[in-house]
């Protein structure tokens, strides 16, 4: 670190992106946080600014890592993580956040996923992976109810179809096996059954031995009110979780993160970054549905704002493996964020539309955490993707949070703008 604080390179531009730039540019020990590309928020966050870089280019990541010399990476999204950034970054001395490529296999291909939870006694539902398809339509006879049909690599957050029926279960192998709907990170499909209960997502910082849980947030995945509709890539969360009592979160560190953390240092693969384990809470105990080698979005936009201690410390800490001279700290109070989409999301793209009412929402005490933004002539903000942002308050209960970020959010207005009206609330309702 320079005496003058740290530099910082911030690779994505998606609302997770935005909200782990506007915590790091908050420490004491930060001097700037170059986002690529960034979005309009994170280019009008203080000490924050915007780089063009394309995040699915390794090498751009690595040049533009050392021409801004960066004192650290951070690697937001998955897909360069798969691809190996850390560990480029790794071979020309620049230290990096976020796990190797082969550690990133945990989300990178979910049949492996799935063999290193099984050798290493980790609660998950069991499953059969195919490569053919028609051994794949057979292999259906196995289980009592419709499995969940996922294909095994990156698909964007779209590879897991929840089929109702037999036949819907038979209709997603064949779109993904013989019409090739993912390509290539459809080669191979598991066929898993289906668990029920609550979600809940439990990230950790990691340092390749150790790991320090985050609060556990709920995310809401389906796009309409009373969770109907369509899956998505998350329409707003909340923590605290009500149903993470102590003794869960226990049982969660000994069956789910102990033996991970210490499965991937044994196979030479340790664990470095945010690890998110996304987990049914059954009648049986927590499984894990899926493991993601990044922080989660949108529960970044929740979990940063709660960060007492100093990100940095944290950041670097898992980058250098020394968590142990480090203690997480984390706020008591509540926080509730809540997603706007464009007209169309999640099936189809949009038209980039003016967004008003932004500086409204900041004024009521939101964050307004950016996703699928830009800046246009004048400082205008337009949409540019599907989900556009998330309005983020933090409040000393679930149900002042929540209420606090539904009025933040009414102030923000753009043309087709999809939200959820019910984003916390069932669940501060309940504990009120
Ligand atoms: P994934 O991409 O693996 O997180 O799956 C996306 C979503 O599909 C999850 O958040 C769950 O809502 C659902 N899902 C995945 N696996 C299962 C399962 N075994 N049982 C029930 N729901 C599942
Ligand atoms: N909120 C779901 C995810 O980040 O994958």
């Amino acid at each position: 670190m320079n005496t003058t604080g740290s530099r910082i390179l911030l690779v994505g531009g998606g609302g997770r992106e935005h909200a782990l730039a506007w915590r790091l540019a908050a420490s004491d020990r930060v001097h700037e946080v170059l986002v690529g590309p960034g979005n309009a928020g994170t280019a009008s966050t203080r000490s924050c600014s915007n780089i063009a870089l394309d995040t699915s280019d390794v090498g751009a990541i690595v040049a533009a890592a050392r021409s801004c010399s960066a004192d650290l990476v951070v690697v937001g999204p998955e897909g360069p993580l798969v691809a190996g950034a850390v560990d480029a970054l790794g071979r020309e001395g620049i230290a990096a956040f976020g796990p190797s490529a082969a550690a990133a296999q945990l989300e990178g291909s979910k049949v492996h996923c799935k063999e290193f939870l099984l050798r290493h006694g980790v609660p998950t539902a069991v499953a059969t992976s195919f490569t053919d398809a028609d051994a794949a339509l057979a292999g259906l006879r196995q289980f009592d109810q419709p499995p969940v049909v996922k294909a095994s690599g990156l698909a964007a957050g779209k590879g897991v179809i929840v089929a109702e029926t037999f036949e819907d279960a038979a209709a997603a192998i064949e779109s993904i096996l013989l019409d090739h709907r993912f390509g290539d990170a459809g080669a191979e499909v598991l066929l898993e059954q289906r668990l029920h209960g609550t979600e809940v997502s439990v990230l950790a910082f990691c340092d390749g031995e150790r790991f320090a849980l985050m609060p556990p947030a709920q995310d809401h995945k389906r796009l309409l009110v009373g969770d109907l509709g369509p899956n998505t890539g998350g329409m707003g969360a909340f923590v605290p979780s009500p149903l993470t009592s102590p003794a869960l979160l226990d049982q969660v560190t000994n069956e789910v993160f102990a033996p991970t953390l210490a499965g991937m240092a044994q196979e030479g693969t340790p664990y470095r970054g945010a690890l998110y384990a996304g987990l049914m809470l059954t009648d049986d105990g927590p499984k894990v549905i899926e493991f993601n080698c990044r922080f989660g979005d949108p529960e970044t936009q929740v979990v940063m704002p709660l960060l007492e201690s100093d990100p940095l410390e944290l950041f670097e800490a898992c980058a250098y493996g020394s968590l142990d001279d480090v203690e997480a700290h984390w706020s008591a109070d509540a926080a509730a964020t809540v997603v706007m989409a464009s007209e169309g999301y999640p099936d189809s793209g949009s038209p980039s539309v003016r967004i008003s009412g932004l500086s409204d929402a900041a004024a009521d005490g939101c964050v307004v955490f950016h996703a699928g933004t830009r800046l246009g002539v004048d400082g205008e903000v337009f949409s540019a993707g599907g989900r556009v942002l998330a309005v983020t308050a933090v409040a000393p209960d679930l149900a002042s949070a929540a209420a606090s970020a539904h009025e933040g959010l009414s102030r923000i207005s753009f043309a087709g703008a999809q939200h959820r009206d019910d984003i916390a609330l069932a669940t501060a309702e309940v504990k009120q």
